[in-house]
């Protein structure tokens, strides 16, 4: 497991992906109506996320339940570690993969905020048809990932960076996966799949779901793409 050997703790000091989870709590999450929510965040890390939704949501919804997994027992363990006000938010947490994870819960949202790129493509099938089964009738699944345009012009420019080249087939027609390194500040370097945009929207259409939106975000000059997929 890579995030065993990487400081992702330092994320407390960097904030690094706080521009992305703030939009997503504004723009997205908190837009629902009613006073219940249910979320469940794929590839915690040290619980960023988790711990800006701890902070945003009781002030528009009542009844919360936060629930989400992280494989690496480094990064899980680091959050269990940390207080959490169980008063306002029900929490249950798994130190798994995604795959290996069971729930019970329907959930309003399901977010994955730069995870996809550390699956194989041949889990992302069973991936996104078990994301489809988790969600209730409305619910919306947020895929983060970093943005086609702006990795290419970056692994053109820092070749050293590029691992290799592949061509994933899905539903007859060929995609691009380039495998990479990703250096992040004060963190380390991790390796990534990086797939063409098309990809994700032909593999989420196949799985019952429709893009409500996609979202280029500049966060500091890293650029980010945002997918919002709603149930058919
Ligand atoms: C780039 S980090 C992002 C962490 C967090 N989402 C954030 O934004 O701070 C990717 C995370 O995905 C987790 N991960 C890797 N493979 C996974 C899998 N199969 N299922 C769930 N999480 C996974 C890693 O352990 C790591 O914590």
């Amino acid at each position: 497991m890579q995030y065993d050997k990487v400081n992702w703790q330092n994320q407390e000091k960097t904030k690094i992906n706080s521009f992305v989870n703030d939009f997503i709590i504004k723009e997205i999450i908190l837009k629902k109506k009613g006073s219940n929510v249910k979320i469940f965040d794929i590839g915690f890390g040290i619980g960023f996320f988790l711990w800006m939704l701890e902070k945003n949501l009781p002030k528009s919804f009542k009844d919360i339940t936060l629930e989400g997994c992280e494989p690496s027992y480094k990064n899980y363990k680091y959050f269990k570690q940390k207080p959490f006000d169980f008063k306002k938010i029900k929490l249950r947490t798994f130190n798994n993969t995604f795959l290996e994870t069971k729930t019970e819960v329907k959930f309003d949202f399901l977010t994955a905020v730069y995870v996809f790129p550390h699956f194989e493509f041949d889990e992302l099938e069973e991936t996104a048809e078990k994301i489809n089964g988790m969600l209730n009738g409305n619910g919306k699944f947020i895929l983060v990932v970093a943005n086609e345009k702006y990795l290419k012009e970056k692994l053109k420019a820092k070749k050293d960076l590029f691992i290799e080249e592949n061509t994933i087939k899905f539903n007859g027609k060929d995609h691009q996966e380039i495998l990479h390194y990703s250096e992040v500040p004060q963190i380390g370097t991790i390796i990534d799949y990086n797939r063409e945009e098309k990809f994700y929207v032909e593999l989420f259409k196949e799985k019952g779901f429709n893009l409500e939106s996609k979202i280029d975000l500049d966060d500091s000059g890293f650029i980010c793409t945002v997918f919002v997929f709603g149930k058919n």
